[in-house]
Parts: C-alpha cells; structure tokens; sequence
C-alpha cells in the first residue's frame, strides 16, 4: 500500500454513492415522492461530501501533484473537471426544486425526466472517470515521491480545508 492509501480509501466510500446516480436516474421513470427522497439523498452526497472532497484536492492535492511533477498548471484539467460537477450539481439541485413546486403530484412530464436523467447519467461518468484518473495517474506520481510525512501533512491540510456548506 502507497502512502496515498487515504485517498484511495476515501473513493471507495464515495464511489457506491456514484454508482447509486444511476438507480436515481432510473428512478425518474416511477414514483414523484421516491424520486424526490432519493434526489434529496444525491444531492447531500454531492453538495457535503463530493464537492468538499474536490475542493480539498484544489487546495491541496493538485499543488502537490503540480510540485512534484515539476509542471505548474499540470492539473488545469482536473480542476475543470471539478467546475464540471458543480454545474451539474447546480442543475440537479434547480431541476429537483422544480418538482415540489406546482404541479407538485402525479407523473413527471417527459422533459422533467429526460434532464434528470441527463445530468444523472453525465454526472455517473464524469465522477467515474475522473477517479480513475486521480487513482491511475496523479497518486502513483505521488507513491513514489512523497515520504510518509510528507502525505500524512497532506492529509491533515485537506481535511483542514474540506469546507462544509452550512
Ligand atoms: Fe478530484
Ligand atoms: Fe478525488
């Protein structure tokens, strides 16, 4: 195990709830309130676990990576990755308010569903492959670079920055 152990342990937490985005998604084609208790679900994982998580690797993680790979900017396209779920989160956050709203019983209409399902499935393979990029790519840079202190005051610094929405 890599001194990056942590992280990778903390994508296995998250990563059941990004499998979950498509048994939401699917659950556009039935009933209003279960859609709404599950969108509510997804969107506390998002809005208090997946955004924070990002915004502690921006602060934090990507630096290190950009350090150690010796190329400033190195991790622009990450970053942009993140700014990508925000959107979406936004959006699912906009469409999900939109359906307590009236009308706010019976079947969704075909447009309701089709941008849930949109933005559910986008966001599953967004998060799926950026993960894959953090696991392949940036985290053995850092296995083979950072002692152990060097990641366990990496560590400390991203939960010290993990900033909850209130
Ligand atoms: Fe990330
Ligand atoms: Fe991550």
């Amino acid at each position: 195990m890599g001194v990056t152990a942590p992280l990778r342990r903390e994508h296995q937490e998250l990563l059941p709830h990004i499998e979950a985005l498509c048994a939401v998604a699917e659950a556009a084609e039935g009933d209003r309130d279960t859609l709404v208790k599950a969108l509510d679900d997804t969107l506390t994982f998002l809005e208090r676990h997946l955004i924070p998580h990002a915004q502690a690797e921006d602060a934090v993680l990507y630096p290190k990576v950009e350090q150690v790979m010796r190329a400033p900017g190195a991790t622009a396209t990450m970053r942009r990755d993140h700014e990508e779920v925000v959107e979406l989160t936004r959006r699912l956050r906009r469409l999900r308010d939109g359906l307590t709203g009236p009308p706010s019983s019976g079947p969704l209409s075909s447009e309701q569903r089709r941008g849930l399902q949109r933005l559910l499935y986008g966001l599953h393979a967004v998060v799926r492959l950026h993960f894959a990029k953090e696991e392949e790519v940036y985290l053995p840079l850092l296995d083979a670079e950072l002692t152990a202190e060097d990641a366990a005051a990496m560590f400390q610094a991203m939960h010290g920055s993990a900033s909850l929405p209130s």
